[in-house]
This record gives C-alpha cells, structure tokens and sequence, in this order.
C-alpha cells in the first residue's frame, strides 16, 4: 500500500487498480501515511496558508429538481428568497472589511438572474473590489452566458460534475438533465479561461467504487484548478431522506488522494463535511485541503439555503464565521489568510 502511495505522490495518477486499492483496503496506519504525504505537497506549494472564500448563497429558487437537493424545484416546504442587489453588494461590503478577496456568488438555476442582470451585478463587484477575485456558482448556462459573465469580470465557475458515470448521473437527477451537458459546461467554462472547479458528494445513493474511480479519471483528463467534494448528507424533504450519508474517513481519503493527484488544486474542506463531524474541516486541511468557504450571507437567509440537513453555521452564532473558522485553523498549525487565493502553477 505504501508503495501505491508513494507512486501516486511521485506520478500523480494510477491505475484503476491501484485506485481501488487505496478506496477498499486502507488501514489506520496507511491512512495516516496518505494524509502525510497529501500535507507534505501543499505544504511546498500554499505552506500553512488556509485560503478564504466568502461565500454568498443570493437565491435558493431553483428550476431544477436534483433528487438529493434541498432547494430542488418540487420541494414546497422550502422557503424561497432572492437578495436584491443591493443586498448582495452589502455582503460584499462586509465580507471585504472581514479579509475575504474571494466572493463565490452561489445560487441555485433562478431564471430571474438572467445575463443582463448577472452581468450588471458582477460588474460593480468588479469595479468596486478590483483587488477582489470573483467565483460564480450558478449551474449550467449557455457558453455566450459563461463568456459574457467573464467579460463583466468573473474569473472563477464552480460547477461540480457530481459523478462521471452516466447511470449514476440518471440515479440522482431527473432526465433533463444530462452529465453529457454538464461535462460540456466544464470545457466550455475552461476554454473561455475561467478557473474552473468540478466536484461530487462522496457516498450520494448509489454511488459505487468504480464510480469513484471513473470520477478520479474525469478530474485527471479535466485537469481542474479546484475541486469540491463533501460527504453526501440526506434533506428530509428529498427522494433520499433516508439515505445513508457519506463517510467523513472516505471523504477524508479521497481528499488526499486528490491532492497527489493534482498537487496545486485549490481544495477546500467543505461545510457538508464540517457538518458530519464537529471537526471536519479541520480534519479535511489534515488531509490535504487548503481552502475553507465561511458563510457571508445575511444570517435570516442561512436557514433556507439548507440543501441538507442540519447544515452547520446557520444559527446566530455564524455571524462571524470568518473569526470563528481563524481560531480553528490556528488551533491546528495553520492561518487563514486575507488574500485572493490564487491557483498556484507548480512543476512538482
Ligand atoms: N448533501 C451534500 N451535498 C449536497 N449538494 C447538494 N445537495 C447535497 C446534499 N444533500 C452539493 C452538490 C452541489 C453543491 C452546491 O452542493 O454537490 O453541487
Ligand atoms: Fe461558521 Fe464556525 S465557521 S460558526
């Protein structure tokens, strides 16, 4: 195993057997020795650094109907809201005298935010915080959208992939969705030059072995500056409410493994997986994360934007994530810092 661990930290890719290996037949001890290599490499590309996104969920209308969503269309008990613009530039203004340079600008598929208005909106982000970099998470829009938000100044789309196997792709969404579009979202967004992020929930309904492996070969041939992965966590007003959710030791697994494959991905410790563990997203930058994404919407909308249960940060005591996420990462060696947090070329 050590030597499967060593290949992949030299080579950064392995075969699907080897994969399978590390996914089904890790030890507690081999595990420890993953996540040392995993820090080692982010060490000598980000240091101890933790990098910050603010992020800034502005609508939890959504056309679409993921069965493992929350905020999916066929969800009536979900209490919808939109922020005005003004609202938004607010967050932004308050999030930038905390120390974010990233605002993510997270929503579900509202057809209320068309281009016009995005691009107006992205816009004055960009005119008002130059020094800002701007992250859209907005789902999938045609490649004119993508190209005319990116002139306006959005220069990051994260869009996660969700899985790379097509059966599985049909298990969790409804069928006008496709991964075939989505996968075409991701080459259109990256050709554009947008840096881009694809992801997918680890242990979502359904999800097998060879899944993951097809989703580490995906993201190999991607070649993604950042990838978002988090523990699949059951909403109770879903089709898989009474799911299992997803492991926090594989999440933790597939996070390293992750990092030797990709050395410089910006990768973050998820809010999914700081809510299976009171010490997630700690336990995620010990394995090989650099990134953490504290909440920046007003505090009377967290509760809505709850895309599963019992998501952390949305009670009044999140007020000030920033603040609260700094102490935990210096109670474990690292700092979060005030910066844009950009992608890194390494020739490791
Ligand atoms: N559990 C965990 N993650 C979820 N997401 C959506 N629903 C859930 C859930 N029930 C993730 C999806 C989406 C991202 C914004 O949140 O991967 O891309
Ligand atoms: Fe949100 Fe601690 S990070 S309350």
């Amino acid at each position: 195993m050590k030597e499967i661990i060593d290949r992949l930290a030299d080579v950064h890719t392995l075969s699907r057997e080897e994969y399978r290996t590390l996914l089904t037949e890790m030890t507690a001890e081999n595990e420890e020795y993953l996540a040392l290599k995993a820090r080692e490499i982010r060490h000598a590309i980000y240091g101890h650094d933790v990098f910050t996104r603010g992020l800034i969920e502005f609508t939890n209308y959504c056309k679409n109907d993921c069965y493992y969503c929350g905020i999916r269309k066929s969800n009536q008990h979900a209490s919808r809201y939109r922020l005005t613009r003004e609202e938004i530039l607010s967050c932004c203004k308050n999030g930038y005298e905390l120390g974010f340079r990233t605002f993510v600008l997270q929503g579900g598929e509202d057809g209320y935010y068309t281009d016009e208005r995005l691009v107006q909106l992205v816009r004055i982000i960009h005119e008002r915080y130059p020094d800002c970099a701007i992250t859209l998470s907005i789902g999938e829009r045609s490649k004119e959208s993508y190209q005319r938000l990116y002139d306006a100044g959005a220069s990051r789309y994260l869009l996660r992939h969700e899985t790379a196997n097509e059966a599985h792709y049909k298990r969790l969404h409804p069928s006008n969705l496709s991964l075939q579009n989505r996968k075409a979202c991701l080459v259109h967004l990256k050709n554009i030059g947008y840096q881009v992020g694809c992801g997918f929930m680890v242990g979502s309904p359904g999800q097998t072995v060879d899944n993951l492996i097809e989703d580490l070969n995906y993201i190999s041939s991607l070649q993604p500056h950042m990838v978002g992965i988090g523990p699949f966590i059951p909403h109770k007003d879903t089709s898989f409410a009474n799911e299992k959710a997803g492991s926090l030791a594989m999440t933790l697994r597939l996070l390293s493994i992750l990092r030797l494959m990709l050395p410089s991905v910006l990768l973050p410790a998820t809010t999914a997986l700081g809510t299976i563990h009171p010490m997630g997203r700690e336990k995620g930058i010990l394995a090989g994360a650099n990134v953490v994404m504290p909440n920046l919407s007003p505090t009377d909308v967290r509760k809505k934007y709850m895309l599963y249960d019992n998501k952390i940060c949305t009670g009044d005591e999140a007020a000030e994530c920033r603040l609260c996420l700094s102490r935990r990462m210096e109670k474990i060696g690292y700092r979060l810092v005030v910066d844009r947090g950009d992608y890194r070329t390494c020739d490791l």
